[in-house]
């Protein structure tokens, strides 16, 4: 399987990069299996994302796998965000190659780390 067309968009023009200034919740990850890096910034307020942007230092899947999910992320409750998998992020893709899967379970886990992040700071 080759890229999907929304997998180059999001990748030749990413959603939300950048850090974001007054995050309350910042997850750090990266891949052990290519060392990639990643990096998520939420502003949580009364338990709504409001904002969310993302830098990372990978590939293409990995690139547009964050832009997908700072999409998904915004206006979503703390709960929801828990619950967002790598596959949603494929879903909303169009799909990824069987080799690319792990860059969008790295964006899970950036998520995962930055509510974690999240509680910590609290
Ligand atoms: Fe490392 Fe995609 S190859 S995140």
């Amino acid at each position: 399987m080759d890229y999907t067309e929304k997998v180059i968009d999001h990748f030749k023009n990413p959603r939300n990069v950048g850090e974001l200034k007054d995050a309350n919740a910042i997850g750090r990850v990266g891949s052990p299996s290519c060392g990639d890096k990643m990096e998520m910034y939420l502003k949580i307020e009364d338990g709504i994302i409001k904002d969310a942007k993302f830098m990372t230092f990978g590939c293409a899947a990995a690139i547009s796998s964050s832009s997908v999910a700072t999409e998904l992320l915004k206006g979503m409750t703390i709960e929801e965000a828990k619950k967002l998998t790598n596959q949603q992020v494929v879903e909303k893709l169009g799909g990824l190659p069987e080799a690319k899967i792990h860059c969008s379970v790295m964006v899970e886990e950036a998520v995962k780390a930055a509510l974690e992040d999240y509680y910590k700071r609290k």
